[in-house]
């Protein structure tokens, strides 16, 4: 539906009267009429990135989910304020794995004497206190577009690396970009008592894969990649690493949302595209290339409910509140937390 002209009104007069003062940082997975609004946009490498970008913006207005916001307060200074418009916009994922449920996993790993060679690699979709861990324990985080590289570093560390909280990105990499195979990676259902698993397996495994899946990626299957085959011939299938192993295996091409871009951006006219991420960005993918047929991987799977909580009467409402000198739903991780975290996410920002 288009957005109302009013709303939109509202948000650039807001915007305009906060100048500089406002840095607006928009995950691609964002709504279109929110999308618009962001000075930066990007996948959350990207963001994380760019979140310094402007040390003079007092306010930066993260349209994103929770742990995208938390992370840019531990890459900001003191003087910049984190605002998420809807602090309902949280990740599944990052709720699958929480302090006291990793901390368990850490004494299960060291009563079975694999603690002291074990590198914790966490994926960026996680909370503040799963970053604290990761550094505390001497590992790094990663995205969907360095994780390889972080797990290179990791095994040049240690032998065996704790992949959380995404088993999915841990296990496509490990599989499809390291030569590894299933049988060396073992899952930790932090749901089971030892995580459902013997000293023995903990020992026999080079990844030890956290039990959590992204809700959106996770639901794509093999049957939805046969489907589109039959239904458009010569279609490219291209997925993000978030998807089961099955349905990454049975794609053409798998890659971080900024890579997805990019390919289709690379790709000729008139060539076939299935796309496996998230809705939105399909949406504006396909307008974007009218040359190219480009349609969504799965039409039973849906946006991410929470990265829509970002919505445009939440972000005209934080805007018009921090023009008017009150900071709203602001973003603040305490101190010691932020400081461990700060290093584990500094590690995957000197990746090579
Ligand atoms: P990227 O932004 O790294 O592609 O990750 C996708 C995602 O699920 C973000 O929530
Ligand atoms: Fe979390 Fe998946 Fe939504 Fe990303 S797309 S915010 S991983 S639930």
């Amino acid at each position: 539906a288009p957005s109302d002209p009013d709303l939109v009104e509202r948000a650039r007069a807001a915007k305009e009267k906060l100048g500089e003062k406002v840095f607006v940082l928009g995950h691609h997975y964002q709504r279109d009429e929110v999308i618009r609004f962001a000075d930066v946009t990007g996948d959350s490498f990207r963001l994380a990135q760019q979140a310094a970008a402007r040390p003079e913006a007092e306010y930066i207005v993260f349209c994103g989910v929770h742990f995208m916001a938390e992370s840019a307060d531990i890459l900001t200074g003191d003087s910049q304020q984190v605002v998420l418009p809807d602090l309902a916009a949280g990740c599944s994922m990052a709720d699958m794995a929480t302090a006291e449920q990793v901390a368990e996993c850490w004494d299960v790993l060291t009563e079975a004497g694999v603690a002291g060679v074990t590198v914790p690699v966490s994926y960026m979709n996680s909370s503040a206190d799963i970053k604290a861990f990761t550094g505390r324990h001497g590992g790094t985080i990663c995205t969907s577009s360095n994780a390889e590289r972080a797990l290179d570093w990791a095994f040049e560390q240690g032998e065996k690396v704790l992949f959380l909280p995404d088993q999915h990105l841990g296990r496509n990499t490990a599989v499809r970009e390291m030569g590894m195979s299933l049988e060396d990676c073992v899952v930790y259902n932090p749901h089971k008592p030892n995580g459902g698993l013997t000293a023995e397996q903990l020992r026999g495994a080079k990844m030890i894969l956290w039990r959590g899946h992204c809700s959106v990626h996770g639901r794509f299957s093999l049957e939805s990649v046969r489907e589109v085959r039959e239904r458009i011939p010569g279609v490219n299938v291209l997925v993000h690493p978030e998807c089961r192993h099955e349905v990454v295996t049975a794609a053409d091409r798998v890659g971080s949302t900024e890579y997805i871009i990019k390919a289709l951006d690379a790709a000729p006219a008139g060539s076939k595209w299935a796309i496996g991420t998230e809705l939105n960005l399909v949406r504006r993918l396909a307008k974007a290339h009218p040359d190219k047929e480009i349609v969504f991987l799965d039409r039973t799977v849906c946006f991410c409910s929470t990265m829509n909580r970002i919505d445009l009467p939440h972000l005209v409402w934080a805007l018009e509140s921090l023009a008017d000198g009150k900071v709203v739903n602001r973003i603040e991780v305490d101190e010691e937390t932020a400081a461990y975290a700060q290093q584990a996410l500094e590690r995957m920002l000197a990746l090579p």
